[in-house]
């Protein structure tokens, strides 16, 4: 087995080994850059596990090394950690486990190789190369992790039941992996999950999240979302997503399966845009379907307000699964929001003013926008995903007409609250707030032009109707 190492990899291992050798301490590279490398994934750290004292080992190294850089650990855990350019290295002694019945913290006493090994979470992350003098670039697989890493699968080490009761994170470890590397996870392993899923309940929401937000993150997201959803998981910890699914029939008539279409969004984004939040977007767009859905009769489903209603979901969603509650929320709410509003201007005879809206309460965010409105064409009609993409071509087409005419995007207004207060000698109080509202409105309506002569007179002549004298 070839494995391609930089040559600040290269330098940076064989001090290990020569600080390994001084000390006695037999150490290997294990875990998550054994596999990276194999699979030609970037790395930008490695683990060391030394049979014996990791600190120590850590301190030795970075004696060796020119400039002598830091050495953190944290003697509670046994670990140390050293930052060099390109490379973050942690050092561990080797460890044998046994856990607890309800905790995720470990009874841990020292081990072997093997032992170290033997609990990790699967055979493609229980790789070791060996950096003793004796058997140096040794690839160590006790559990054939090389196999299953050429036949694109994950699977535990042991009995699968015992890894995931060991740490039930490992169950959302292995569909993130899954959906990350585009592997397919064993019978049994996956039987497991299925069997062991309400253990997830004793980890910690943050630990959870951050492994959805890897599997949005992955390249095609769904692989994830269906492992949870068969494995049980999903309704565990995201069961809002979970009620999208299925499809109801009334008088023969039966609407899309909103989980599915869901999905199909997220993919498809997921083509254009790397970006955690506007790919969140795209998975609660349609979350608030299930709430809003009526059957009427002569005309058949509906699911009028889910856009508004779905908003209003974004803030209680985020804040149970410990999403950041700031600007990122805000944006994730705005497109579920404004996430019909580009389809409802591609009819025709729509008003520039329409579109001024748009990109008033867009802002910034157009794009985004756009690029969530023509990821929601999920048709099987090619005629007619062509024929709404070029409608979306015509909307953008509008959209930098009317931009450039009345620069709305980035809305200034051209009379400012301060102007009218210095104006009319007022405090901060109502009227100002009417009045710079008024200029606003009119300038969206389309009744004056976007600039600061045509705002200027619409206050006087608004001042005028209310008896507000100018006193300046
Ligand atoms: N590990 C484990 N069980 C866990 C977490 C980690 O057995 N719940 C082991 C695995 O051998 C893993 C190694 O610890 O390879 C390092 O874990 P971590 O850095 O979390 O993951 P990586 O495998 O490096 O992958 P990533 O960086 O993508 O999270």
């Amino acid at each position: 087995m070839e494995i391609h190492y930089t040559e600040r990899e290269k330098f940076i291992f064989n001090i290990i080994s020569q600080a390994s050798t001084q000390l006695g301490l037999p150490c290997y590279i294990l875990g998550g850059f054994v596999r990276d490398k194999i699979i030609g994934r970037p790395t930008q750290d490695a683990d060391i596990m030394c049979v014996g004292d990791g600190i120590a080992l850590a301190h030795q190294v970075a004696a060796l090394l020119q400039p002598r850089p830091q050495v953190a650990y944290f003697k509670n855990f046994g670990t140390a950690q050293i930052k060099t350019e390109d490379l973050e290295i942690e050092f561990v002694g080797a460890r044998k486990e046994s856990y607890r019945d309800h905790s995720r913290n470990p009874d841990v006493e020292p081990g072997t190789l093997e032992d170290d090994q033997l609990r990790r979470d699967f055979t493609i992350n229980a790789l070791a190369i060996s950096l003793n003098q004796t058997d140096y670039g040794t690839l160590i697989d006790p559990f054939n992790g090389l196999r299953d890493i050429r036949e694109k699968r994950i699977q535990t080490p042991t009995d699968p039941l015992q890894t995931f009761s060991d740490d039930p994170l490992r169950m959302m470890r292995a569909i993130r992996f899954a959906s990350q590397l585009q592997f397919t996870i064993a019978a049994g392993t996956f039987e497991a999950i299925r069997q062991d899923a309400e253990r997830i309940r004793i980890i910690s929401q943050e630990r959870i999240t951050e492994e959805l937000n890897k599997i949005i993150l992955s390249p095609k997201p769904s692989v994830g979302f269906n492992l949870l959803y068969k494995s049980g998981l999903l309704s565990i910890i995201f069961p809002q997503m979970v009620d999208l699914a299925g499809a109801e029939y009334i008088d023969g008539k039966g609407h899309k399966d909103n989980f599915h279409h869901t999905l199909q969004v997220l993919d498809n984004i997921s083509e254009h845009t790397g970006d955690l939040w506007l790919r969140w977007a795209a998975v609660l767009h349609d979350i608030a379907k299930p709430a809003t859905k009526k059957f009427e009769k002569g005309h058949g489903w509906t699911f009028h307000g889910h856009e508004v209603v779905g908003g209003r979901m974004v803030p209680k969603i985020f804040s149970r699964l410990k999403l950041p509650q700031n600007d990122k929320m805000r944006f994730v709410r705005k497109m579920v929001e404004l996430h019909l509003r580009p389809i409802s201007v591609t009819r025709e005879n729509i008003t520039d003013s329409a579109i001024r809206r748009l990109l008033f309460d867009a802002g910034e965010d157009m794009e985004s926008l756009m690029t969530l409105c023509e990821a929601d064409i999920t048709s099987k009609n090619r005629q007619k995903v062509k024929k709404y993409l070029e409608n979306f071509e015509l909307v953008r087409q509008r959209l930098k007409e009317v931009e450039e005419k009345d620069n709305i995007r980035n809305w200034q207004p051209p009379v400012t609250g301060e102007m009218i207060m210095e104006k009319f000698g007022l405090p901060p109080s109502k009227v100002v707030g009417d009045l710079k509202n008024a200029i606003r409105e009119a300038i969206l309506d389309g009744v004056i032009e976007n600039s600061y002569e045509a705002a200027y007179s619409f206050m006087m002549e608004k001042a005028r109707e209310i008896d507000l004298v100018a006193v300046k």
